[in-house]
């Protein structure tokens, strides 16, 4: 409508009147798709029908943050932050809805990373990538590290606010139960650290997903200690050996492993791949095993003993034969992705699996499934300590569809398996809620409708319990106090708790 379009140039121009004109671009720059695309990691929502950004404002100041929100808000345009831009669903950069007009706020020039050493403590800009983190955190000292998640290329803007579990999880929590500070622009455009933002909207963030209530320019964490030598290793074991009975004992085993021992197992077609992180040395690795998993047959070759952060390129490459200088490339090839993922309470007894790997497994658009205990810290934590509610798990599971072809026939082959094999292990997995963790978004969930000028409590509960389970009142009534308006909203944002009538 015309109304629309004015608002739009008068947002423009407010903008313009605070960031220099090379940091704004709409679809009418040469720089837009370029941007645009920069920080897409998933294909399915750059294609017709999706809504783009009516312009990405590269902000390489706080200043430049607070002029778009306090613009966005004159002029009634929405905004969408994007840190990293790994949301499954391309929530920092797209819209399904194809009314929805909204302003792109990318921070990725906003990640410096100051590493103050004798605290063991950093200051990390949104912008910045887990590798970059992780890099720097290493360079400082070899003894240091920080809990998150195993892509470098995830954001920390992204991840931190929604939780971040990763290879040291079980040993020192989520990303979120490390973070010590931040600096939040809010909904009216102020600039606010721990102190001035008060304790319900740091809890918020910390595991409520940053969109919902501000955003996040910068996090102060706190980095853990890691051995100067940590080993690894991928033991790969096929369906016809003796993967269903491990991947059954798995269950059991992992989530009861001493903290110092993270072992995942990725699946695919016809082979199961346990892949461990030890804080120790190989022979009390071997030990650790033997005493508590000797089925897995692990031995001394399979050990690779090396530095945290040559861990952290062996869990992303699959092989440490690649220079740590990786972690720093922020692109990823390019794909489509779908994926969903559950909570496991009661470990899945062996037939299901069975049933499952001759049912889904075998097919050639299955998704790589992956296995993530939990136990040691992570259930040691309150549930309602942070947002993240998923504590006393065995583990989750992920069932992450990636492929290159474009088309439809591709997209509804991949949707159909996730979405298949997610229906019939519905008698497995957690239950009232069916848990998910908020940083493996899934639209399936449902999304959000209006009640007026905001987003419907009543509907959005649906999905958000399952995210959120009892926190999930809490951040609707943090969003009450700080976004009243509901000015920061998405297809899954949080909404302002309604007045008790
Ligand atoms: P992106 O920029 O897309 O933001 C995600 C959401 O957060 C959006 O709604 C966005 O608006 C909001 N947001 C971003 N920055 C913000 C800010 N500064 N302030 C306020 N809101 C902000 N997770 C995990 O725990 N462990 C893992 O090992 C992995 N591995 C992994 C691999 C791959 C390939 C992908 C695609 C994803 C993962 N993830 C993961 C999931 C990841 O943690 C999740 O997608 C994060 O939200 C991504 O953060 P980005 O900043 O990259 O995303």
């Amino acid at each position: 409508s015309s109304s629309a379009s004015s608002d739009v140039d008068a947002f423009l121009g407010c903008l313009s009147a605070g960031i220099p004109p090379s940091l704004i671009n709409t679809p009418a720059t040469n720089s837009y798709s370029s941007l645009l695309l920069s920080s897409v990691r998933n294909l399915r929502y750059i294609l017709p029908g999706i809504t783009k950004p009516l312009v990405i404002v590269a902000a390489t100041e706080p200043a430049h943050v607070q002029t778009t929100v306090i613009c966005g808000r004159r002029h009634s345009v929405r905004i969408r932050t994007r840190s990293g831009g790994h949301d499954y669903e391309g929530l920092s950069y797209a819209s399904i809805d194809p009314h929805h007009h909204f302003a792109v706020l990318d921070l990725a020039e906003l990640r410096a990373i100051h590493i103050d050493a004798s605290r063991a403590e950093a200051w990390v800009g949104s912008g910045a990538t887990l590798g970059e983190l992780y890099y720097a955190a290493a360079a400082a000292n070899r003894t240091f590290g920080f809990p998150a998640g195993n892509c470098p290329t995830v954001g920390v803007g992204g991840h931190l606010s929604g939780g971040g579990f990763g290879a040291l999880s079980r040993k020192y929590g989520l990303s979120a139960d490390n973070v010590l500070d931040a600096v939040v622009v809010d909904a009216e455009g102020r600039l606010l650290n721990r102190s001035t933002m008060g304790k319900d909207l740091f809890w918020a963030i910390r595991g409520g997903g940053g969109e919902s209530f501000g955003v996040v320019l910068s996090w102060k964490v706190r980095l853990v200690a890691v051995p100067e030598t940590v080993t690894v290793f991928g033991i790969r074991r096929s369906r016809n050996e003796s993967a269903v009975d491990l991947i059954t004992k798995w269950q059991e085993i992992s989530p009861a492993l001493p903290r110092d021992l993270y072992l995942r197992v990725l699946v695919q077609n016809q082979t199961a791949t346990f892949v461990a992180l030890f804080l120790g040395r190989c022979s009390g690795l071997v030990d650790t095993m033997r005493g508590h998993f000797p089925d897995l047959g692990m031995a001394h070759q399979d050990c690779q003993e090396m530095s945290w952060v040559n861990s952290t390129v062996f869990f992303f490459f699959g092989t440490a034969d690649v220079p740590i200088e990786a972690l720093l490339n922020r692109r990823n090839p390019d794909y489509y992705l779908k994926v969903k993922s559950d909570h496991v309470q009661e470990p899945i007894p062996r037939h299901a699996w069975e049933s499952i790997w001759a049912n889904w497994l075998e097919k050639p658009e299955a998704a790589l499934v992956m296995l993530d205990p939990y136990g040691g810290r992570m259930g040691s934590i309150s549930p309602s300590a942070t947002p993240f509610p998923h504590r006393n798990y065995l583990y989750q599971l992920q069932f992450f569809s990636v492929w290159f072809e474009n088309g439809t026939a591709a997209l509804e082959k991949r949707l159909s398996w996730v979405r298949g094999v997610y229906k019939d292990l519905t008698p497995y997995v957690s239950k009232n809620p069916r848990a998910v963790y908020v940083n493996y978004r899934d639209l399936d969930l449902g999304t959000n409708e209006l009640e007026g000028n905001v987003t419907s409590y009543a509907k959005a509960r649906v999905w958000g319990e399952r995210y959120f389970k009892g926190n999930f009142k809490r951040l609707a009534a943090v969003k009450s106090m700080v976004d009243p308006d509901d000015f920061f909203r998405n297809e899954q944002s949080i909404p302002p708790l309604p007045a008790a009538k």
